[in-house]
């Protein structure tokens, strides 16, 4: 067994300090050590992107990426993006637009849909779906998911607008 490693993690606000073997993916930490089960594991070989999270302000495949090379990183995952309470815009537009059937890919695709907002505020289709093609989904042939994020990002843009 190789030597653990001390690695500090900034997860949704919290600061967090473990050891970690640095064979050890992120994905596996923020699941196993810190109990942040929203990131799924799909793939493990980068292609679902079940595991996308946010890692220093951009959207990365957590399985991509070992625990180590996180240190000191400042990570968002989808229980960072809203609450049962206080619902995400994505996360609102995902219900309305029965953009999900069973959820694996949700957490995913809607971290990833933050990332690509922020990057681009008022995306085409096109845009929508090429930005999300690093993301799959089984279940629901892609049309309700990009008609979401098309509606969250018009309810961002009004919400912008008012408040100026
Ligand atoms: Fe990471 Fe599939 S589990 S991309
Ligand atoms: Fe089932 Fe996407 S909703 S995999």
């Amino acid at each position: 067994m190789s030597k653990k490693m001390q690695i500090t993690l900034n997860v949704n606000g919290t600061r967090h300090e473990l050891l970690a073997e640095p064979r050890t993916l992120l994905i596996h930490v923020l699941r196993e050590n810190l109990g942040i089960t929203g990131p799924h594991i799909g793939c493990e070989t980068s292609h679902c992107g079940a595991c996308t999270i946010l890692m220093n302000e951009r959207s990365i495949k957590s399985c991509t990426v070992f625990a180590a090379q996180a240190d000191g990183a400042e990570i968002t995952t989808i229980e960072g993006l809203g609450t049962p309470d206080s619902l995400h815009p994505l996360q609102e537009a995902f219900r309305e637009h029965h953009g999900l059937q069973c959820g694996f890919c949700t957490p995913g695709m809607i971290t990833r849909a933050a990332q690509l907002l922020k990057e681009n505020p008022d995306p085409t289709e096109e845009e929508v779906r090429f930005g999300m093609a690093g993301n799959l989904c089984r279940c629901t042939g892609y049309q309700n998911i990009v008609k979401a994020v098309l509606a969250a990002a018009s309810e961002i843009n009004t919400a912008k607008e008012a408040a100026q």
